[in-house]
């Protein structure tokens, strides 16, 4: 929404959200209490908030006021009842619906901004076109679009203001020109696609599913690498070198992690399994198994070089959040290979640029399995070292590939064990100081 309010000063833009601590801090003037860290974010907003774009609780005045609506609202994995675990949970969206048939006024557009399963939209225009029905004193009418939103954390701005495609799904032509007139501002035309809603909503599954698949494909082979001894690195640029492969996204790690790609394919699988295609469903159900199956062995191969035992050992981690540049830790890898360790009885020091406190503790004691006690929250990076094991390196910031190893080498415990699931660092200096590697996909692993 500030990338359209930035590029579009003639339209009013008005974020609404039922959350109002998250309304506080999006008003905040201080831009380091936002709720979302993203390189760019704060720069755009600074210049459009309160200008053309507005933050507040007020949901159903606004929802009068517009013409069109982005409903923006979480899908998280449904946690109980049919379905439990494997597909979205739409209350949010549905009460979204139902708010909008009641409140709004005249012709609406209604976009879908959520990650929705396929024929969601149909659900939506039910209970919108139920309103119009019960209502005969209002003239009100809706067009439902889809229009999946394809940016990734940590580089959202940039794929925003430079999108690989902006897809708009729909049946009405009027409204999805309307919408992309909205993006015709910044975004060339030829870049602007049209589907019908069905093609839309699974478009977005699908793109999830196939770059989630890619992550899930080459961490797979970093374990042959590690067994055969070849090198990952030179194995993904050796591949992505070929056209028809590319070599983006095939950086080896702990494992995918972020809110969508273990949803987006658990619909996918979902989906299969309800239309009767099996096979079909079990083969994208493998690559988030892959996924659990990649840090479960990180934290074996961890307790293995440990002596098989972590009880009062001191181990730091660097990075929490799912990957770099963001805030952001749903469904992070540092946070089962976190707890498996803290189960083995480990003291975790924790270090990440973005990631606070309060979000960790959220993380590591929910179910209440481990006490505050048993980690610390460290804000300089080289004091996670004192008195350490082992570090292991959890997300790829980029002042962890520059660390002063002269002055970590005086406060760690020897022997001592560096375990890189990021490939940032160069075994043959961590080794020339003496220290043990152990790199995700180098075959010259001891
Ligand atoms: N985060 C991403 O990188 C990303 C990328 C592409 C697509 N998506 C999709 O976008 C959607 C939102 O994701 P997110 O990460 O921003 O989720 P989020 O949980 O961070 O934010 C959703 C917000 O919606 C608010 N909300 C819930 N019900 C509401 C209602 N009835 N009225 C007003 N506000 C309401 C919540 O309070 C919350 O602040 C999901 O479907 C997700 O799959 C997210």
């Amino acid at each position: 929404m500030v990338v359209i309010a930035k590029n579009c000063p003639d339209i009013e833009v008005e974020v609404v959200d039922i959350n109002e601590n998250r309304i506080k801090a999006w008003n905040d003037t201080n831009l380091d209490n936002l709720p979302v860290f993203e390189p760019g974010l704060s720069e755009i907003l600074i210049d459009v908030r309160n200008n053309n774009l507005t933050f507040s609780s007020k949901v159903e005045s606004s929802i009068r006021n517009s013409d069109m609506i982005f409903i923006s609202v979480n899908t998280p994995i449904k946690e109980k009842g049919m379905g439990a675990g494997e597909t979205s949970d739409l209350r949010w969206v549905e009460s979204c619906a139902r708010l909008i048939s009641k409140s709004a006024r005249g012709h609406t557009i209604v976009v879908e901004k959520s990650t929705l399963p396929v024929k969601t939209a149909q659900t939506i225009k039910e209970i919108l076109d139920s309103s119009t029905s019960n209502n005969s004193d209002e003239d009100r009418t809706f067009s439902v679009l889809s229009n999946p939103e394809f940016l990734a954390e940590g580089t959202a701005i940039n794929d925003l203001v430079n999108p690989d495609r902006v897809l708009i799904g729909g049946d009405d032509l009027e409204a999805m020109n309307a919408l992309k007139d909205i993006y015709i501002k910044w975004v060339p035309e030829n870049k602007i696609i049209f589907t019908n809603l069905w093609s839309s909503e699974l478009s977005k599954l699908s793109a999830n599913a196939l770059l989630a698949q890619r992550i899930s494909s080459i961490n797979s082979l970093s374990a042959i690498c590690e067994v055969t001894g070849a090198e990952i690195g030179d194995v993904a640029h050796a591949v992505g070198m070929d056209s028809r492969i590319g070599g983006k996204f095939l950086k080896a790690g702990p494992g995918f992690g972020g809110s969508c790609f273990k949803k987006d394919i658990l619909n996918l699988v979902y989906l299969s399994r309800f239309y009767g295609l099996n096979e079909v469903a079990d083969f994208w159900q493998e690559t988030v198994a892959i996924n659990s199956w990649q840090k479960n062995r990180i934290y074996k191969e961890i307790v293995a070089r440990l002596f098989g035992n972590l009880a009062d050992k001191k181990i730091g981690i660097l990075g929490f959040a799912f990957k770099e540049n963001t805030n952001d830790t749903r469904e992070s890898p540092a946070i089962d290979i976190c707890r498996n360790l803290l189960n083995e009885g480990a003291f975790l020091n924790i270090h990440d640029c973005k990631v606070n406190e309060k979000t960790i503790d959220k993380d590591l004691s929910s179910k209440n399995l481990f006490d505050k006690n048993m980690w610390a929250h460290k804000k300089d990076v080289y004091s996670v070292f004192e008195d350490a094991h082992a570090v292991i390196f959890m997300t790829e910031w980029s002042i962890y590939k520059t660390l002063d190893w002269k002055r970590i080498l005086p406060i760690i415990k020897q022997p001592f064990w560096v375990f890189d699931t990021r490939l940032i660092l160069d075994p043959n200096e961590i080794k020339n100081f003496g220290l043990n590697i152990w790199q995700l996909g180098n075959g010259m692993n001891k």
